[in-house]
């Protein structure tokens, strides 16, 4: 208690300092949810006509794109909305997260990827958390078993994908996010297996995953008899030994939540490793949103992706509450800085515009040309997280983000 006091005048101190010629971030915050709240509100009337369907992202001509509940980031606009209505106490906005959560729901029985994490715990894992809704259990803990059966022990991973382009079983950087939901899983049933194979996971990926520097690949492969490494690749990054954005913002992310989850120290050294070594990148740019690539052909010219940069600022304002004094500041230091970038007109998008979703200039996969330059919906999902978690930080939100 004694230490959160310390931080929150801490980071008011910070706050007021840079104010004297910056808009305060209270306000910066309020307006973006405010906005945030507009753009989702239309949304959420849009996606009342698509039964079954998810926003994802828009095409060239500005059209909304959609998913099933089957691809991957179905759970993020539901979880928005249950921000939202965190924030609002709106009741249309909670029949609309209501509504959308319920179309991600028979995902609960997909043992075909390790997404469910991000599917069903943004979703139904915020709903629970806000309205106690009892059924919501059985959907989180059906869940958490269905991603329990990609646990590979002779490997000690989760498998992310199926087999494909030589590998046998590939797990990537990104599967460190959909622990969290085992975690709530072992506390909700007990079962210690949830919390084995999360922290057997976690350390596998320490020790296979990471550079010398912190820095991560994006994909592991490994011998699925042998259980050994047998590549160290990327799927979306720029180069085999590049450091692809998002996948360095999901380690952090991912650590950080552990450490949260575990208390396990090396969790936390992990985690301030990554953010030490993403915070001095020579490449990170002045306003803090990283390149689709650290080392992306073309920098200082090479596309942004606002998605990594959000999913970053959330996870240094968590991980600043564990931290020391010293390394608390510069990891709110950043993480105000991004905040105040994407709250921008550099990445925050005109009432109305980009498909009422709220940030523009994330990227999918530039490999792939998939989703590249335009707004996505987990994107606006940890922006949004990232403003309440500020928010509370600074005294002036009830969340318990
Ligand atoms: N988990 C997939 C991605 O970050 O693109």
């Amino acid at each position: 208690m004694k230490k959160f006091a310390l931080l929150v005048t801490t980071f008011l101190l910070v706050s007021i300092v840079s104010c004297k010629k910056d808009k305060p971030l209270d306000k910066i915050i309020d307006e973006s949810l405010a906005f945030a709240i507009d753009q989702y509100t239309v949304m959420a009337d849009v996606m009342m006509g698509k039964a079954d369907l998810l926003p994802r992202t828009i095409d060239e001509s500005g059209s909304l794109v959609t998913s099933n509940s089957g691809w991957w980031t179905s759970g993020f606009f539901p979880g928005s909305l249950w921000y939202l209505y965190e924030y609002s106490k709106d009741e249309n906005i909670r029949e609309a997260a209501i509504r959308m959560t319920s179309r991600v729901e028979k995902e609960k029985y997909n043992r075909g990827t390790h997404d469910l994490g991000f599917m069903l715990y943004c979703s139904f894992g915020n709903g629970l958390r806000l309205t106690g809704e009892e059924s919501y259990n059985e959907v989180l803990l059906t869940g958490a078993g269905s991603l329990s059966t990609r646990f590979r022990p002779n490997v000690g991973c989760i498998q992310s994908w199926g087999s494909r382009r030589g590998w046998q079983c590939p797990v990537i950087i990104d599967n460190m996010m959909n622990l969290e939901l085992l975690m709530w899983a072992f506390k909700k049933s007990g079962d210690s297996s949830f919390y084995k194979i999360a922290v057997i996971h976690a350390d596998t990926t320490i020790k296979n995953h990471f550079r010398p520097d912190f820095s991560t690949w994006h994909v592991v492969s490994y011998d699925t008899l042998t259980g050994n490494v047998e590549a160290k690749q990327t799927a979306q990054g720029a180069t085999d030994e590049s450091s692809w954005a998002r996948g360095q913002s999901w380690g952090l992310y991912g650590y950080t939540m552990m450490y949260r989850e575990t208390g396990l120290q090396r969790y936390l050294d992990q985690a301030q490793k990554i953010a030490d070594y993403l915070i001095s990148h020579p490449n990170l740019p002045e306003d803090r949103i990283p390149y689709w690539d650290y080392n992306a052909p073309g920098i200082p010219d090479a596309m942004r992706d606002a998605s990594a940069g959000a999913i970053m600022a959330s996870a240094l304002i968590e991980l600043s509450g564990f931290a020391e004094p010293a390394k608390r500041d510069k990891y709110l230091d950043i993480a105000e800085k991004q905040i105040r970038s994407l709250s921008s007109p550099s990445y925050m998008a005109e009432p109305g515009e980009n498909g009422n979703f709220i940030l523009m200039h994330s990227v999918g996969s530039l490999p792939a040309d998939s989703e590249v330059d335009v707004p996505l919906t987990y994107a606006d999902y940890y922006f949004i997280e990232a403003l309440l978690r500020l928010r509370k930080i600074m005294g002036i939100g009830g969340s318990d983000l």
